[in-house]
């Protein structure tokens, strides 16, 4: 037998171990659901409506449940790794080929995969002081340092964010539109900016809520002249699979392949693939949720007015409105049943993030404000 020769003199405490950027890692405040609020409050879930997490309140589309109805079945099998149908449907919706679409966990997923493949310890990203949380907790995960750009008229700006890069910047992460603001800068003037950072650090465009909009950039171009630059996408959102955590990156192919390299092997699950792909090919049900979120838009925006509610006007499927003191609002229209998103720690401390829900549910929500206004006066 060997001698063992380690000597222990002191215990070694676990933060010694730990790596120091998960010392000092900030943890992600979700959207509560409404089981836990029920819980916490003594309420009856059912009573309850969440407009907290940019969720589709019209659900999932009846032929991807249908679809994941069926591949549950197959639930002993490992799903296909490669999301290969997945990725050769989108890469016929985006004119691009299969190798350069990488599916991930959602696309939260896809930003972490970003953080494995180019930040390091003393490396910088380049994002907004307002912008999607995620950003800055990844780039923070890897060690590197998150360097952030006040938006103006909460919209990101491009020039400053141009002028903060270093030699150090690997990343520039701008959301297209943004979340938590709602908004969105100009295409030309995207285009541009891309134009001018892409030779120097990766550009990472976050289209989360492209579907809602009445149009999208292309990209193609880029990708084919080989430019440095990521398209992320989702389908948790107008997509209404927000369960299953399936997202997608775009990107030339050789970017595709830096990614794929550090993901699980098998990262996207088979029920997902599945709802995703039906998803996709619903189109009617789609373009009804887009819709219908655009008559929501109008209704919140309207009732916002009504009761001399500043708000920003937003393309997203949800929308800023300032309420004084944001988390206390939180609070009380939660133990009247409505769960919204507090906003300080995106710096936004007399705001509430309001989701976009059904018409009844943006009723329901417009009368409680309007309520809770009538006893503060
Ligand atoms: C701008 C933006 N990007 C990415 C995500 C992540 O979405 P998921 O991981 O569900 O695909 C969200 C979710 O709210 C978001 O708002």
């Amino acid at each position: 037998m060997r001698d063992c020769r380690i000597v222990l003199v002191e215990e070694v405490k676990l933060t010694d171990l730990v790596a120091p950027s998960v010392l000092t890692q900030p943890v992600y405040q979700p959207g509560r659901p409404i089981d836990d609020v029920a819980r916490e409050l003594g309420l009856d879930p059912t009573g309850i409506i969440k407009l907290a997490s940019n969720e589709n309140p019209l659900g999932t589309s009846p032929k991807a449940l249908e679809a994941m109805r069926r591949a549950i079945e197959d639930s002993a099998l490992y799903p296909d790794g490669g999301s290969v149908k997945l990725r050769a449907r989108l890469g016929e919706r985006h004119g691009v080929e299969p190798s350069q679409i990488v599916v991930g966990n959602g696309s939260n997923e896809l930003l972490e995969l970003l953080g494995h493949v180019f930040l390091r310890p003393g490396d910088e990203a380049v994002m907004g002081t307002s912008a999607f949380i995620v950003y800055k907790l990844v780039t923070l995960l890897f060690g590197a340092t998150a360097v952030e750009v006040p938006l103006v008229n909460h919209l990101h700006d491009l020039d400053s964010m141009a002028a903060a890069i270093t030699e150090r910047t690997k990343m520039v992460f701008l959301p297209c539109p943004n979340n938590p603001t709602g908004t969105l800068n100009a295409a030309a003037e995207v285009r541009a900016w891309v134009e001018a950072l892409m030779e120097r650090v990766v550009v990472v465009l976050d289209e989360a809520y492209a579907e809602y909009l009445d149009e999208t950039s292309d990209w193609t171009d880029y990708f084919a002249k080989g430019r440095k630059i990521v398209v992320l996408r989702t389908f948790s959102k107008i997509f209404g699979l927000a369960a299953l955590r399936v997202g997608y990156a775009i990107a030339t192919e050789e970017m595709a392949g830096r990614l794929q390299r550090v993901r699980q092997p098998f990262n996207v699950n088979a029920i997902g693939q599945a709802g995703a792909l039906a998803a996709l090919d619903d189109r009617e049900w789609v373009e009804r949720c887009r819709q219908e979120n655009k008559a929501g838009l109008l209704q919140l925006a309207a009732g916002f007015e009504d009761l001399n509610l500043e708000y920003v006007p937003s393309v997203g499927n949800f929308i800023l409105v300032r309420v004084g003191e944001g988390a206390k609002v939180f609070r009380d229209l939660q133990k009247l049943g409505v769960i919204v998103r507090p906003v300080d720690v995106y710096g936004l401390p007399e705001w509430i993030r309001v989701t976009v829900g059904t018409e009844s549910q943006n009723g329901r929500l417009l009368t409680l404000l309007k309520d809770y206004q009538a006893a503060r006066n």
